[in-house]
């Protein structure tokens, strides 16, 4: 955020565009990580070929895939991904695991968690660059996923003291009313490429001091981060002797995924995905009446008011818009500008757009990297086509660069109809698509006109208007801020939006009670036996 501030407020006049270093045609073929330059991995434990299973052990006999640098689209190493027999076996081990760990006392299990965040943090910095290499984010934000994680764990070693239900007021003599909170048993983690530590270890460290053991299931073009994050955490299960199928890994596809959406096993299905995705595997879990946690698209919005700070706007615009090459989903793909600032704030941005530095995203000095994968660059380049043809005006990027890797000029666009189909189709990339508006009431209906409702944001000094914001009638979206980016949430508070997003929330506040079953007790401690509502039946 600063650094995004920096370079709003200094222009520096230098060639933006440092070229990631070319590779000679002799290596193309081999693994980066056979290089010695890539030799960090081995820290992480990652060889040329690695055991996509984590279940007590190393295993995996399924298709073998490889993953590849965004930034050059260079192999990295190899995986093993889970068999069927595979995930058959682990989901065993983990259900035999849950017997023994549901036992253990809650901050007992919080102690296990805050060990698992402080061998995260030793590894923080490492893991943070594989995170840069494979997905393709910056430095600064591969960091700051697994800073996400450690702080979890830190929050969720404290929840694990303060989890449970009320004692509540019985209408009868001699009885008690309260709430009891136990583990679902076995969660199912399905993520999502753009966030393949920090939403995990959402999952995992609140659903291991809820009681609950975890499969995890990351994006298979991830699979390195996933193993790599396992095995931090199975190092410290089995130093603790406990089993390690309580936090199992099943690296895979489409098959795995639905074979986890469709199994009775699997008490809670967390998902982080697409809409598309998310809704087949709603309805198959639903099918089987079991639970689902959706964490899906957004499509946020900022407003900027007449009387906003500029000096808030600019920077929070440029990193929600251009942050994770805006692939994350509280990125900002709209901007709602009162008319009264909207040329001042375009050229501003634009003149911010043009000192992004683009390069190699582990590059500590880099703030804009690559798109994960090729075919993100397709949906990119169809998405600027669709929005020229609806009367959008691409007024600053709108073209693949030319660059080794996955790389997109990041893009603005202006002029089109605030309810035009491209607008209200979720493109993950850095495509920004800046409006016009006169008033309140129009704006907040806009903000809430999409499918979506992750994340929104106003910047304004109104202090009427921002209650009105976060009332009734105002934002309909998870997350409501006011005067900061629609992105980078704290992980203290409950994560998640509505409509199409999903309606599930993560992380913080009292999203916990997801990740169990609430039972409402009542006990009768006296000698006779009064009914609830007066009821005499005799
Ligand atoms: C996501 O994009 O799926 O608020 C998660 C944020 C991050 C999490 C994003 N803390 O942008």
């Amino acid at each position: 955020m600063r650094l995004a501030r920096t370079l709003c407020e200094k222009s520096v006049k230098t060639s933006r565009l440092s070229r990631p270093p070319c590779r000679p045609t002799a290596l193309m073929s081999t693994l980066l990580i056979q290089h010695p330059q890539y030799a960090w991995l081995q820290e992480l434990g990652l060889r040329e070929e690695n055991d996509g299973v984590y279940n007590g052990n190393w295993r995996g006999g399924g298709e073998v895939i490889t993953t590849y640098c965004p930034a050059n689209n260079e192999p990295i190493a190899r995986i093993r991904q889970a068999s069927m027999e595979d995930y058959e076996e682990t989901i065993k081990e983990a259900k035999e695991a849950w017997k023994m760990w549901a036992e253990i006392p809650a901050p007992k299990r919080g102690e296990i968690v805050r060990k698992i965040g402080d061998a995260l943090r030793r590894k923080i910095r490492v893991l943070g660059k594989l995170v840069s290499l494979e997905m393709g984010k910056i430095l600064v934000e591969g960091i700051g996923e697994v800073q996400e994680y450690v702080d979890i764990c830190d929050y969720a070693a404290g929840l694990s003291r303060m989890i449970g239900g009320p004692v509540l007021p019985s209408e009868r003599p001699g009885h008690a009313l309260i709430e009891q909170w136990n583990p679902l048993g076995l969660v199912g983690i399905i993520t999502a490429f753009n966030f393949p530590v920090a939403v995990f270890g959402w999952n995992n460290a609140i659903s291991l001091i809820t009681g609950n053991v975890c499969i995890w299931k990351g994006a298979p073009t991830t699979s390195l981060v996933s193993i790599a994050v396992t095995k931090i955490v199975a190092k410290v299960l089995e130093d603790n002797q406990l089993p390690g199928a309580i936090c199992s890994l099943t690296c895979g596809g489409a098959d795995i995924g639905t074979a986890m959406a469709k199994d009775t096993r699997v008490n809670l299905l967390s998902f982080t995905g697409s809409t598309q995705v998310g809704k087949q595997v709603a309805l198959m879990v639903q099918e089987r009446f079991g639970k689902s946690l959706l964490e899906l698209g957004g499509n946020n919005a900022i407003i900027a008011f007449e009387d906003a700070d500029l000096s808030l706007v600019l920077p929070s615009a440029l990193f929600a818009a251009v942050g994770t090459a805006g692939q994350r989903c509280t990125s900002v793909r709209r901007l709602f500008l009162h008319e009264s600032i909207h040329e001042e704030v375009v050229q501003r941005l634009k003149g911010a757009y043009s000192q992004i530095r683009v390069g190699n995203p582990w590059d500590p000095n880099i703030l804009y990297g690559p798109l994960h994968t090729k075919q993100a660059v397709n949906m990119f380049v169809r998405a600027v086509e669709e929005a020229k043809k609806e009367g959008g005006t691409v007024v600053y990027g709108g073209k693949v660069m030319d660059h080794p890797g996955n790389y997109v000029e990041p893009t603005i666009v202006t002029g089109l109809a605030h309810d035009a189909p491209i607008v209200h189709t979720e493109t993950f990339a850095p495509i920004l698509y800046i409006f016009k508006f006169k008033n309140e009431q129009e704006v907040f209906a806009w903000n809430n006109e999409v499918k979506q409702g992750l994340s929104s944001s106003i910047f304004t000094k109104d202090l009427g208007r921002i209650f009105r914001w976060l009332g009734p009638k105002g934002s309909d979206c998870g997350i409501v801020n006011v005067n900061i980016p629609t992105s980078g949430a704290e992980i203290g508070g409950a994560f998640g939006g509505e409509k199409h997003t999903g309606g599930g929330r993560e992380s913080g506040s009292d999203a916990w009670k997801q990740y169990m079953r609430r039972s409402t007790c009542t006990i009768n401690y006296s000698r006779d036996l009064p009914l609830a509502q007066g009821i005499k039946f005799e």
